[in-house]
C-alpha cells in the first residue's frame, strides 16, 4: 500500500502542533519533518528541538530528512528528540554506511536521499543497509517547486533492486508531487510519498481529499 507522508514544511507553521495533528487524522502514514542548515541547501528549516516539541501531536513515525551537512555530528540529537525514521543525503559526507551504522546504533530505521544530479549506483552500494531510499524530484531546499521527471528512472531502477534483494526498504520520492506526479512515481515503483504544497493545499478540511488524491484512491 502506498504511504503518504506530508511535509510539515508546507503546514502553517504557526499551528504547527495542529497540523501535524490534522493530517495524522487526513489519513496520513508519516509525518515528513525536512531539516535544512543553510550549507548543504540554500534554506534553514527546523531542528532537533521543534521535532521534540511536536512528538507529542502524533503516534505515527516520524520521517526525519536531514539536509545538512555534516549530519553526523547530530544523528544523536535527532534520535533522542523522537525521530523514527532519520535520512541523510548521500552527498552530505564521505562515510555513508558509518552514518547509516550511526543511525541504526540508535534503534532507528537509516535511510539514504539521493539529489537529482546524483547517479542511481551510488544507492545501490549501501542498500542492504538501509530501511527507506528517499529519491529527491526536486533540487532539496524549498517547497513548491516543480517536479523532475527524469528522476522516475531512478525509482524503477531502485524498485527492481529492492525487489531483487527481497528486503522490506521503503522507496520514498519527493518533491514537486501532486497528483499527477504522484501517479507516474506510484506506476514507476514508490511505495512513500511525500507532498508538501499538495497536502496543506486548500486548508484543513480538504487534506483529507488531498492524501487521497494522492494516493490515487479511486474516492479522491
Ligand atoms: C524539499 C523538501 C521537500 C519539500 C516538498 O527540499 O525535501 O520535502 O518540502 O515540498 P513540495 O511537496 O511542496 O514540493
Ligand atoms: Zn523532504
Amino acid at each position: 500500500m502506498t504511504k503518504i507522508a506530508p511535509s510539515v514544511l508546507a503546514a502553517d507553521l504557526l499551528k504547527i502542533e495542529q497540523e501535524v495533528s490534522n493530517v495524522d487524522k487526513a489519513g496520513a502514514e508519516y509525518i515528513h519533518i525536512d531539516v535544512m542548515d543553510g550549507h548543504f541547501v540554500p534554506n534553514i528549516t527546523m531542528g532537533p528541538s521543534v521535532v521534540k516539541a511536536i512528538r507529542d501531536s502524533s503516534p505515527l513515525p516520524f520521517d526525519v530528512h536531514l539536509m545538512i551537512a555534516p549530519a553526523d555530528p547530530y544523528i544523536v540529537a535527532f534520535a533522542e528528540a523522537g525521530a523514527d525514521i532519520i535520512t541523510v543525503h548521500q552527498e552530505a559526507g564521505p562515510h555513508l554506511s558509518r552514518t547509516l551504522q550511526l543511525i541504526k546504533s540508535l534503534g532507528k530505521k537509516a535511510g539514504v536521499s539521493l539529489n537529482p544530479a546524483t547517479p542511481v549506483e551510488t544507492v545501490l552500494e549501501v542498500l542492504n543497509e538501509v530501511d527507506l531510499v528517499l529519491v529527491m524530484s526536486v533540487n532539496p531546499g524549498f517547497s513548491g517547486q516543480a517536479f523532475i521527471s527524469k528522476t522516475l528512472k531512478k525509482i524503477s531502477i531502485i524498485r527492481q533492486a529492492i525487489d531483487d534483494i527481497g528486503r522490506d526498504i521503503d522507496l520514498e520520492i519527493d518533491g514537486g508531487i501532486n497528483k499527477t506526479t504522484s501517479k507516474a512515481a506510484i506506476q514507476a515503483g514508490a511505495d512513500v510519498i511525500v507532498a508538501g504544497s499538495a497536502t496543506f493545499a486548500g486548508g484543513r478540511r480538504q487534506y483529507a481529499a488531498n492524501i487521497r488524491g494522492l494516493r490515487n484512491d479511486k474516492r479522491g
